[in-house]
């Protein structure tokens, strides 16, 4: 009914096309060429050396045989037993425990294994995978496929153990099927208040996690129900559990503090920890849990954080609230991961040596020692919030006498939702490989966590990923490379990025040179150039953190949630250092705390995390901290812009549907940067009103604003707040309310030279309508299309005009001669009043 233009030819998708479910895990066929000689070689038999088919050893044979068959087109049989036949065999691939494997008695293997690690020997055609574990012989099995996917039929003979005993993932999905911070659609695990029917989804999760080695799952989120632990959904859970087995992944849940007590289950008057009916009702339930579900993970506890209910209500301390479960896990071999994201977040920004950087440090440091030892304190990787750069958390160097893990974010919460490329292994590069120097020797973060370094036994990763029902899991297929190289991280934090990156290219879009070539680039550039135009300087992500963390608004940081940047007319930063502020750069070991105490050390990329200076302070480059701000953010939104082309070139090289849906996002990315270069870098413009030295910003010559066009129809000018989210602070609307089918034209007449031009439109798309918008020139229809982008992107949607609904489209080679009229038509849509900010005529190359 809305299509009252007819332009929009509905082209239905013939060709069977990937739509990402198998991820990294597609086996694809290699060309006969390639596979013919491999194939011929290998024998006709897997002995997988389990025949119970919820052991992970079982799952490796069926995998083994699958695999084979649709890489290299060879069907070869298994069997569960190593007879005289099978042994009478020249070669097989053989897949099993050590235990199994020395029981063959052929020989006996003492490689020095550590849990979960493996043993793959490959001598032509004769495969030998043998595990530490059932865990460790699949993970050998996934090894050996990932390698012959690749087209590596390479002899090896190679012992692999991980650095980390844990190696888990969180999940923030909610009991109703929602996740918070979740871009991928609805739950996987939940739905309408229980544990889903239908759990295919879950098994093919755990495929794809075992694959990279992750050995352990939270399935709800931190912000916990404490319904989570009725009967029914303890059934549900062992539902989950039984999924999962067959894949080596342990469950546990997400606890709320106060489940038993009278805002929860109500079947004890208190939660206190020590008070002993609550002690004696954690002990059944556990006990209930393991009876039922014998390999449990444990728990995860978000405590006395963000509203969350904790152990502090009755002045008794975290490490009583974490042994509380700690206890009554420790009789099963259960873990406890305590969450150390606490702080207040009531606070008041007026304080200037008030700093939520500090809380984890406060709260925990002096708590070391005091938690038993299935307790793992579990660590946010930077000391605010997944922030798109931060200093590594201060408290992994004040724990050596507790267990830790670092939490580290796969779901893009505030990079970019998913609906803008960011490869970020780089950012926890920098985390994990940062040296605290305690006691002034070597302290990588990684050799912490791993327990390396204080000689813990425990120790890890924990990795929030919130997959989604959406058939690629997290909402966009280039985002599963931050999945993937999570786990093979956790496993082995020296891997190298990049080349983690392209195995998974390999194995996600084939190996085809450019292919490899173009992921490899526009994903490494993709954390730089994010960081560039969403805050840069340690300012952390410019965002909007009172509501959707997605889009710029840089004054949104200074509210009661303390992650402030104290910017004002002529200064901004956030006073960390001892001398002067809030003291958090002393809560690092003392060679660390000198280099950040220091405005001179202070590495630039972190300068506005630990001092407040003037936007003329001059940086280590020569620049001048607000025309470091002004490059940045151009700089940055002009790499984005080149994902596009760079994509494009690819086209017929990767199939259609997932060429198109990448296309589709790295051009909302282009558009979307582009809002956020203008935001940020106008915002700091008319707070400080010193000029961009290269004159960009707050000019742009080659935009028509909407408020200056010939309006008629319904169309009116509003002023947009925030003001940095409009082009010139204001665009044009068409009435107003929920019912709102109004509708309005705005022309301009083109004084540009003629020629050939992209036309762009910048736009707002809100949630809660399809605004229908055409494009003509002279009369003549040049384009339309909808406010739909809530239908086609997973971020999280605004229902006002701002900088998280403000987008743009391009309209490529449109041929336009001086005088020409160009007119935008707008229908609104319910809650989209046709928004419109500019159109911008562009010479080609020229980005405004
Ligand atoms: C962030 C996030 C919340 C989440 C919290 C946590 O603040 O926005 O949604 O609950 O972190 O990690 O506990």
């Amino acid at each position: 009914m809305r299509a009252r233009w007819g332009l929009l030819a509905l082209v239905a998708g013939v060709a069977v096309a990937e739509n990402g479910l198998s991820g990294w895990l597609r086996y694809a066929s290699l060309p006969d060429g390639q596979r013919q000689q491999y194939a011929s070689s290998l024998p006709p038999l897997i002995v997988a050396l389990n025949s119970t088919s919820t052991s992970p050893v079982y799952t490796a044979g069926q995998e083994l045989q699958d695999g084979i068959q649709r890489i290299l087109g060879r069907k070869l049989e298994i069997s569960h037993e190593h007879s005289t036949s099978t042994s009478s065999n020249s070669s097989f691939v053989l897949v099993g425990t050590l235990s199994a494997y020395n029981k063959l008695g052929s020989q006996s293997l003492s490689t020095d294994f550590a849990p979960d690690g493996f043993w793959l020997n490959i001598k032509g055609g004769a495969v030998t995978i043998v595990g530490q574990n059932e865990r460790g012989a699949l993970y050998g099995a996934f090894e050996y496929l990932s390698r012959i996917a690749q087209g590596n039929f390479a002899d090896a003979d190679v012992v692999s153990n991980p650095d980390a005993p844990i190696r888990w993932v969180n999940e923030w999905d909610n009991m109703d099927g929602t996740i918070e911070r979740g871009y991928a659609g609805r739950s996987i695990f939940f739905a309408n208040g229980s544990v889903a029917t239908d759990l295919t989804r879950v098994s093919q999760y755990a495929r794809l996690l075992a694959s990279v080695r992750i050995n352990g799952i939270i399935v709800n989120n931190v912000n916990a129900n404490p319904r989570m632990l009725t009967n029914e959904t303890i059934a549900g859970l062992k539902r989950i559990a039984d999924s999962m087995r067959p894949y080596g992944i342990r469950v546990g849940i997400s606890l709320n503090f106060a489940s038993p007590g009278p805002d929860g289950l109500k079947e004890t008057a208190t939660f206190d920890p020590l008070d002993p009916t609550v002690i004696a009702w954690w002990e059944a339930k556990t006990n209930q849990i393991y009876q039922q579900i014998p390999d449990w993970a444990g728990y995860l506890v978000k405590a006395n954080s963000e509203g969350q209910p904790g152990p502090l209500t009755y002045n008794r301390t975290l490490a009583d609230g974490a042994n509380l479960f700690a206890r009554a896990l420790r009789p099963h071999g259960g873990i406890i991961m305590f969450r150390a994201f606490v702080y207040n977040s009531n606070m008041n920004p007026a304080v200037w040596k008030d700093d939520r950087a500090n809380a984890a440090y406060d709260f925990f440091k002096e708590l070391d020692g005091e938690f038993l030892d299935n307790v793992i304190v579990q660590i946010k990787y930077g000391p605010i919030d997944f922030q798109v750069r931060e200093p590594a958390s201060p408290l992994f160097a004040h724990l050596p006498n507790t267990n830790t893990a670092i939490e580290l974010q796969i779901t893009q919460e505030y990079l970019g939702q998913q609906d803008h490329l960011v490869y970020i292994p780089p950012l926890w590069k920098t985390i994990l490989d940062f040296d605290m120097r305690v006691g002034s020797k070597p302290s990588l973060v990684r050799d912490i966590v791993s327990g390396q370094r204080f000689s813990r036994t425990l120790g890890g990763y924990a990795g929030v990923v919130n997959v989604g029902t959406n058939p690629n899991w997290l909402g966009s297929h280039l985002a599963m490379s931050n999945l993937y190289a999570y786990g093979r991280l956790a496993w082995d934090p020296t891997g190298d990025i990049q080349s983690l990156l392209q195995d998974w290219i390999r194995l996600t879009f084939g190996s085809e040179p450019s292919v490899v070539k173009v992921i490899t680039d526009i994903s490494m550039a993709s954390w730089p150039a994010y960081e560039n135009y969403t805050g840069n300087l340690g300012i952390q992500t410019l965002t909007d953190i009172l509501y959707t963390h997605f889009g710029p608004c840089p004054q949104c940081q200074e509210n009661r949630w303390g992650q402030w940047t104290r910017a004002d007319k002529s200064t901004i930063g956030m006073d960390r250092t001892v001398s002067n502020g809030t003291g958090n750069s002393g809560q690092y070991p003392p060679e660390v705390a000198a280099v950040f105490e220091n405005l001179e050390t202070t590495p630039d990329n972190f300068l506005l995390w630990f001092h407040h200076v003037n936007y003329t302070h001059r940086l280590h480059s020569g620049k001048t901290v607000i025309q470091h701000f002004y490059d940045a953010h151009y700089d940055g939104a002009a790499t984005a812009q080149t994902f596009v082309p760079a994509w494009q070139s690819l086209q017929g090289k990767v199939d259609g549907e997932r060429f198109d849906d990448v296309l589709f996002k790295l051009r909302f990315q282009a558009g979307h940067a582009l809002v956020w270069r203008d935001a940020v870098a106008g915002y700091y413009y008319n707070l400080s009103g010193i000029a961009d030295e290269a004159g960009r910003v707050g000019h742009h010559p080659y935009r028509i604003e909407a408020e200056s066009m010939a309006l008629s129809g319904g169309y009116r000018p509003v002023a947009v707040d925030p003001f940095e989210a409009a082009s010139n602070f204001t665009a044009i609307v068409v009435g107003s309310g929920p019912n709102n089918n109004g509708s309005g034209e705005a022309a301009a007449v083109l004084d540009f030279p003629s020629g050939t031009y992209d036309v762009a439109v910048g736009y707002f798309d809100v949630a809660g309508g399809r605004a229908h918008y055409g494009a003509f020139l002279n009369g003549e229809p040049l384009h339309e299309w909808y406010g739909d982008l809530e239908d086609r992107l997973g971020h999280e949607f605004s229902t006002k005009l701002d900088a998280h609904s403000a987008t743009r489209i391009t309209i490529p080679d449109v041929d336009v001669k001086r005088g020409d009229v160009l007119k935008i038509i707008g229908l609104a849509d319910g809650n989209e009043p046709a928004p419109l900010d500019y159109v911008a005529i562009l010479p080609k190359g020229v980005v405004d």
